[in-house]
């Protein structure tokens, strides 16, 4: 690709009425991550010199969710060339590309884009270069104006549209190049003489013709990455098409998916070689799986680390802070959060291991519990290598089990049991022998008397 420099604008400014939502449309999440991350992810690939998101006022979740990214202020929603228009000041003596991009089009790939700068190059390039997309269901999207010499003559908005135009199937993305020298000389044109009353971006491109400009249009064959996200049906269809390509992607990478549309990844998963996923697993953001792990049936993850050779599940859920070091295995209906389990430890059946550390190859019996939380605040459980803790045992935080040390079933641990201790909290067992049968005697002439 040539030197010529290239800037992006985002836009995020818009209200996202048809979310019904009291979150910015652009920080509703696919797989995990806000839609308008996306949109920046894919930038980054595309590099730009500078990149300008424009917000509303008072969009401060959307000004920390884009950091360190520069931000522009739309002071009020007047349509999308208003919003480009807020970030002038951040273009003064910019003459490159400008790549404008909506921020609800968390699908969009970087090589379309590229494609896109490609068009830009050559010796009397268009001016202005729009994604074109052929959606199943074209639905309200502006629709693109082919001229007879094959250029672009208008992008035409479903709402303006002649019924002519709404039969087109040839739809704008929300997509824009724009030779820098003349993005805002059009941008100052626009009116806003149409069914919205805004300021549409799309009306350069009539205007840029208007001026003798060469207009062009770039068709994605892949209309899937085109979709714009202005309802919650249309978040659910770009979770399912980028579920779709993450399941698409681990299973290039090495990963076995024993059932794939089944299986729920975040965009930030980091998946190993030869790691086996069941079926029904949902994975949340913040996961790394090493080389080697199994993630068995039904089980939900996310913030965890997991290394190599680790097994998790059925039926396990690890949340935020879970690390697993090489061979541990957590076991069914096992809860863990904010804890380390050191390399082959045994966490089987029925616990909640949280605030916890847990030395090299200790063996935590069914249904222990590290009781973190005293109502008030969160306490941390320390219990060391070797060490083994019987079924059903209680350990009351803060405390501290020492290495090789062993703990009785069913016990209640509130203070430290040292290193090699055998430690016995609970009631010690009584035997009455040979009282079970005069106990049900006197239970049945208790009854029969009318007592009790
Ligand atoms: C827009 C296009 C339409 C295209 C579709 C593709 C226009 C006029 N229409 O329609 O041709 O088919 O995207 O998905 O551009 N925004 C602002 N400030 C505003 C208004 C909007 O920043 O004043 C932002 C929104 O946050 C959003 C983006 O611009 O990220 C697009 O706005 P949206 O309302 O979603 O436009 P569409 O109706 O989808
Ligand atoms: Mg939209």
């Amino acid at each position: 690709m040539s030197e010529t420099r290239v800037a992006a604008v985002v836009l995020a400014a818009g209200k996202g009425t048809r979310m019904k939502s009291d979150l910015p449309k652009v920080l509703h999440p696919v797989a995990g991550r806000p839609m308008i991350r996306h949109v920046l992810a894919m930038l980054d690939d595309v590099a730009p010199d500078r990149t300008v998101v424009v917000v509303a006022p008072g969009m401060d979740s959307v000004v920390s969710a884009v950091a360190p990214a520069r931000v522009a202020v739309q002071q009020d929603q007047q349509g999308t060339a208003h919003a480009v228009l807020a970030a002038r000041s951040a273009f003064e003596g910019f003459s490159g590309d400008v790549v404008i991009v909506n921020g609800d089009t968390p699908l969009l790939t970087a090589e379309i884009v590229e494609t896109m700068l490609r068009a830009r190059r050559g010796r009397q390039p268009p001016a202005v270069v729009a994604l074109g997309f052929r959606p199943r269901d074209p639905a309200e999207y502006g629709r693109l104006r082919i001229g007879e010499d094959g250029g672009l003559d208008a992008i035409v908005e479903y709402r303006d549209a002649s019924p002519e135009e709404k039969a087109g199937t040839l739809c704008n993305a929300g997509v824009m190049v724009v030779d820098g020298g003349v993005l805002f000389g059009l941008l100052d044109t626009v009116g806003t003489r149409n069914a919205k009353g805004e300021y549409y971006l799309t009306d350069i491109v009539a205007i840029a013709r208007s001026r003798g400009l060469r207009c062009a249009v770039v068709e994605t064959p892949d209309a899937t990455e085109a979709m714009g996200v202005d309802s919650r049906a249309g978040l659910a269809r770009a979770e399912e098409v980028m579920q779709d390509r993450l399941r698409r992607r681990a299973m290039e990478a090495g990963v076995t998916l024993t059932a794939p549309e089944t299986v729920w990844l975040a965009a930030d998963t980091e998946i190993g070689r030869d790691v086996t996923i069941g079926p029904n697993v949902v994975i949340g953001p913040g996961t790394r799986i090493s080389d080697g792990a199994a993630i068995r049936a039904f089980s939900h993850i996310e913030g965890a680390d997991l290394g190599p050779g680790t097994v998790v599940g059925p039926f396990a859920r690890l949340r935020p802070g879970t690390r697993l070091r090489r061979g541990a295995r957590v076991g069914n209906f096992v809860e863990v959060k904010a804890a380390v389990l050191g390399e082959n430890v045994r966490v089987g059946h029925l616990s909640y291991v949280g605030d916890a550390e847990i030395g090299d190859g200790a063996n935590i019996g069914a249904g222990t519990i590290t009781c973190n939380y005293d109502g008030i605040s969160k306490h941390f459980t320390r219990i060391g290598a070797g060490a083994f803790i019987g079924s059903n045992s209680a350990l009351v935080a803060p405390v501290t089990v020492g290495d090789d040390a062993i703990v009785g079933a069913g016990s209640v641990v509130t203070s430290e049991v040292g290193r090699g201790a055998i430690s016995i909290a609970r009631g010690r067992q009584r035997n009455l022998d040979g009282q079970a049968d005069a106990f049900r005697r006197r239970r049945k002439a208790e009854s029969d008397t009318g007592d009790g």
